[in-house]
């Protein structure tokens, strides 16, 4: 059986790309096929090429034109796509295209935290000032509303009075680190 390919399309330092990368580097069924982004000076891009993995830089214009997203992975075999801190909405059409075949990573516990503008810091920090006792992350599927498709997996740790935006994105990355990985395999593995 030919191995199930995944793209990940990211914006920024590509921590959670890289632990992918790392991860299916000799598995048996999963390979990452490549790593796009939107930003030519994204650091994954740097990082994963030197992975040995194949990298595309796409532009916004570039990818709000939904058939070369749909080209581009058809031309590399996708069978799977995962945001990992891709920081665009990607079109309607290649979510129709790749319906149910594209996940998404959201440092939050949705529906809490989640939609436009909601990234990166911006929800550790809207977390803390709510005082929020807890918080997570989320991996689900992506449908055409932001944050809203079916939830996958969610994993979460305490928020305590003395955290800081900062300290909660360590806790975050953490979780990400050690979940993420798991969580494709095992949802991949189950719809084989
Ligand atoms: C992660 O926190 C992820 O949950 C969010 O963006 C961040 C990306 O981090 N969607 P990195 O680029 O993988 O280090």
């Amino acid at each position: 059986m030919e191995k199930q390919r995944i793209g990940i399309f990211a914006s920024g330092t590509g921590s959670n790309a890289m632990n992918l990368i790392r991860f299916f580097e000799h598995h048996p069924v999963i390979e990452i096929a490549f790593v796009l982004s939107n930003k030519s000076d994204a650091k994954v891009l740097v990082t994963a090429k030197e992975a040995g993995i194949q990298t595309h830089c796409l532009s916004n214009d570039a990818v709000s034109n939904s058939e070369t997203l749909i080209e581009l992975c058809r031309k590399e075999r996708i069978d799977w796509v995962l945001l990992a801190g891709y920081l665009r909405k990607v079109p309607d059409a290649f979510i129709q295209t790749y319906a149910t075949k594209i996940i998404n990573l959201h440092p939050s516990l949705l529906p809490k935290y989640g939609g436009k503008g909601m990234y990166g810091m911006y929800v550790h920090q809207a977390v803390v000032a709510a005082n929020e006792p807890r918080t997570g992350i989320t991996i689900h599927y992506v449908n055409e509303e932001f944050d809203k498709g079916e939830i996958i997996a969610q994993f979460h740790c305490p928020v305590t009075p003395e955290d800081t935006p900062e300290t909660v994105a360590k806790k975050i990355h953490t979780l990400e680190q050690s979940y993420l990985p798991l969580v494709i395999e095992a949802t991949i593995n189950n719809r084989l």
